[in-house]
């Protein structure tokens, strides 16, 4: 039998409970031996609960009893986070995490912690949500170089894009449904802004190319600039938009960024909408391949975590984990990135049709017969610098998109 300790009863702690409850016996059968919570903490107490009899106020109980074998932190934020996991990777305990922001920040030095104490640091909830990911990029895509990770990893931003775009809402008017559905995080700037989707593409960068990709340095913006207007342009263009978080190597450069992108149905990422992520990787043998699924919610992270949990407990004493090296990987300067833009500007005596055809050249013009006062255009391929010099010499932007093609 294997006791484990899990840091934190909100959504998906008390997931990982369900969980392990639900599917009880395969999952014994799946580890080799019998999973049993012994403790849950938390600063609160659930008297109505019969995980009450579990619940721990003091991290030290779990830390000292030398039963728990494995502990799952599902507390998220860095702190007390860090310090739980750091020390209980110390004790020889093996820890599965949900918490991007830890792995993020402080994966490459808890990876190392468990490699040389033979236990494992396992974080497939962090990116993706039940989605295998994790796993893959550690253990089944060995053979190739990875030169690109492209993906939806929000699912918050993911189902407010789509709920906008299928029912013609604005940005603000579907974000407290995606609260109330649990996909957001407590603070929902971090989804809305990027910031949930850039830890995601920062992990998943630093396990493919082995090096720590500093979520800092990674371009982001998020989708609270998109209005219901950019979208009646991406329908009349047949594409959708979608917040993409993405890295990849060019010339041994890698850019890495997380913006709202225009793409069209021939892309991958094209129908992946409301809650799913999906992730696109490129290897140099490989090619091509999908990864899909749900990417929020407290039972589909949950499941991840749990399988996390199965696998440390097949692993007792033998570390599975790739790690990547703390020494960091410089991005590139994503001013050199070249694509097409698509602009909507405002039209007036200073700003009209023949001034942007002169500037851009080869423009795709786009105009909404119901929005009079302003249109659209496609740029050429240029580099981000270029397109930044010459949209400052234009009055009147309301909003630029990238697009991915
Ligand atoms: N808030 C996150 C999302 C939860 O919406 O994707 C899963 O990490």
């Amino acid at each position: 039998m294997i006791s484990i300790g899990v840091l934190g009863y909100g959504t998906v702690g008390s997931g990982v409970v369900e969980v392990l409850k639900t599917n009880q016996e395969s999952i014994n059968k799946k580890a080799g031996q019998e999973i049993t919570i012994k403790y849950v903490l938390d600063l609160r107490d659930f008297p109505n609960d019969p995980i009450q009899e579990k619940i721990v106020h003091d991290f030290d109980v779990i830390l000292k009893d030398d039963d728990v074998k494995i502990v799952v932190e599902v507390m998220g934020g860095v702190e007390p986070a860090y310090t739980f996991v750091k020390k209980s990777l110390l004790a020889g305990k093996s820890v599965a995490t949900s918490n991007k922001e830890l792995v993020a920040k402080h994966g490459a030095e808890l990876l190392k912690i468990a490699r040389e104490n033979n236990i494992n640091f396992l974080f497939e909830a962090s990116v993706g949500g039940g989605i295998p990911i994790i796993r893959p990029l550690n253990s089944s895509l060995t053979a190739d170089e990875i030169d690109e990770i492209t993906g939806i990893l929000n699912g918050t931003t993911n189902y407010i894009l789509s709920k906008m775009a299928n029912e013609g809402l604005e940005f603000g008017e579907v974000l407290k449904d995606a609260q109330n559905r649990g996909y957001a995080e407590r603070n929902p700037e971090a989804d809305v802004e990027g910031y949930d989707a850039c830890r995601k593409i920062a992990i998943l960068s630093s396990l493919a190319y082995g090096m720590q990709v500093d979520y800092e340095d990674i371009y982001t913006e998020g989708i609270t600039k998109i209005t219901a207007n950019d979208i009646k342009y991406a329908k009349k263009i047949g594409k959708s938009i979608k917040l993409l978080a993405s890295s990849k190597k060019i010339d041994d450069q890698v850019y890495a960024m997380v913006a709202p992108f225009l793409i069209g149905d021939s892309h991958p990422l094209y129908s992946v909408n409301n809650v799913f992520n999906a992730i696109f990787v490129h290897g140099n043998v490989l090619g091509d391949a999908m990864f899909y699924g749900s990417g929020a919610g407290k039972l589909p992270t949950a499941s991840a975590v749990v399988s996390d949990v199965v696998d440390a407990a097949k692993h007792l004493n033998r570390n599975i984990m790739s790690f990547w090296s703390s020494r960091k990987l410089e991005l590139a300067d994503i001013s050199g990135a070249k694509r097409k833009f698509f602009v909507r500007i405002k039209k007036d005596k200073e700003t009209t049709v023949n001034q942007v055809l002169f500037l851009f050249e080869n423009v795709q013009i786009i105009e909404i017969p119901e929005l009079t006062e302003e249109f659209g255009f496609v740029t050429p391929i240029m580099t981000e610098a270029l397109y930044r010099e010459k949209a400052d010499s234009l009055k009147g932007i309301l909003n630029m998109i990238r697009i991915e093609e």
